[in-house]
């Protein structure tokens, strides 16, 4: 009997030990591309001209204690990837000084960026509410140029990337809101869905083209709850609503657009077979805030903790940061940092459900540590 113990928990601690020797660092580096919802300081060093807030608080206020450049009060889902993997956080491009080391990865990410190039929407008539022009294409120019600092030959680059992940976004929300912000109807946004599934393929397939092997690809947030959509909006018809207060017809799309692309992925899936492509429903994950607030600590989900009033404390001409905003006291309350973007508590919870389950497809490498 104490024998067959013995073994039992040898059995154990050796299959434990196994797993976490053989995996100690799942990942050697991590690129990042996208827009706000990972930007982790490239907005606010090319001058963050159109959003200024950014670089003050409360903007970085719970964890870092002051602005970095994170759309947020505290850290991102890639920040909570870093850790969970026991990498550093990602340093932005356009940060990057002299001699810094830049082997565990970098981030290309920009506020405001779209999948689509800048000139598409400069053609429209709608440039000149763009954050900026520094595109997905444009972000994946910055790698190729980074690229001979990180590996030389072609095996040494090889062996390196298949020891990174490299996450393709969120990238594509940023399109439907500009043209959803100068009142573009649903049906404009609709048309333009192919084209930015179209980018966002093309990125990944270029990156799989220079070596990447385990991709990330995430979906769009369920933007018919977020403040910001919920106020421009804004009806007194009810029938518009579903039974959390969230706009139907945004939640449907933000669905369309996620179906398309994970159509496309499978495709993807079938040309590089050799490669992982990693599905992230963030949309998933996100809405699982609105059905149960109170699961995950937030005292109702859908009014933003920082802002200048309004219903939901979204306010566009007192945005959070401006005079006449103010924060909640504790974020962590809340889903909804600023009306668009998301508070530490709920990117935490995002990343949390991407590496442990089940809002990935397929799963994360397991990691050795937890967030
Ligand atoms: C984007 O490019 C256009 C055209 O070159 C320019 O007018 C605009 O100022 C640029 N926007 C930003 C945010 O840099
Ligand atoms: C949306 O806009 C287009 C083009 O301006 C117009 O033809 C269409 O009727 C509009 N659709 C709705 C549902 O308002
Ligand atoms: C929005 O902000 C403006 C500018 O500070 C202010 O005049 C207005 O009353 C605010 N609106 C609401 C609904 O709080």
């Amino acid at each position: 009997m104490k024998i067959h113990m013995l073994l039992i928990m040898t059995f154990f601690t050796f299959g434990f030990l196994d797993k976490v020797v053989s995996n100690p660092h799942p990942f050697e580096a991590i690129f990042n591309f996208g827009d706000s919802l990972s930007d982790t300081g490239n907005f606010l060093a090319s001058g963050a001209i159109l959003f200024p807030f950014i670089g003050k608080l409360p903007y970085g206020e719970t964890f870092f204690r002051h602005a970095t450049g994170r759309c947020s009060d505290g850290r991102l889902v890639i920040d909570f990837i870093a850790e969970a993997y026991g990498l550093p956080y990602l340093p932005p491009y356009l940060k990057l000084t002299k001699g810094q080391s830049i082997h565990h990865g970098v981030n290309f990410a920009v506020a405001g960026a779209t999948a689509l190039d800048s000139e598409f929407f400069i053609k429209k008539g709608i440039g000149k509410i763009m954050w900026t022009n520094d595109s997905l294409n444009i972000q994946l120019e910055w790698f190729k140029k980074l690229k001979p600092s990180l590996c030389t030959t072609k095996q040494d680059c090889d062996s390196y990337f298949k020891r990174a992940l490299f996450l393709v976004g969120e990238i594509g929300g940023n399109d439907y809101n500009y043209a959803a912000f100068v009142g573009g109807n649903i049906t404009q946004l609709f048309a333009n869905v192919p084209l930015v599934v179209e980018g966002i393929i093309k990125a990944t397939s270029a990156l799989i083209d220079e070596g990447a092997v385990e991709l990330v690809v995430p979906g769009n947030l369920p933007i018919g709850c977020s403040a910001v959509y919920l106020t421009i909006f804004r009806s007194q018809n009810k029938e518009i609503y579903d039974n959390h207060g969230c706009l139907k017809a945004f939640n449907a799309f933000a669905q369309y657009h996620n179906k398309q692309l994970n159509l496309a992925l499978e495709t993807l899936r079938h040309k590089y077979p050799h490669a992982r492509i990693i599905y992230a429903d963030y949309y998933g994950a996100a809405l699982r805030f609105f059905h149960e607030p109170g699961h995950f600590g937030f005292i109702g989900s859908l009014r933003a903790c920082c802002g200048g009033g309004g219903p939901l404390n979204f306010n566009n001409s007192a945005r959070c940061g401006h005079i006449g905003s103010k924060a909640c006291a504790n974020p962590s309350t809340h889903a909804n940092w600023d009306g668009i973007h998301l508070t530490e508590a709920a990117y935490r919870h995002i990343a949390k459900s991407l590496i442990d389950g089940p809002f990935s497809n397929p799963p994360f490498k397991s990691s050795p540590f937890k967030i």
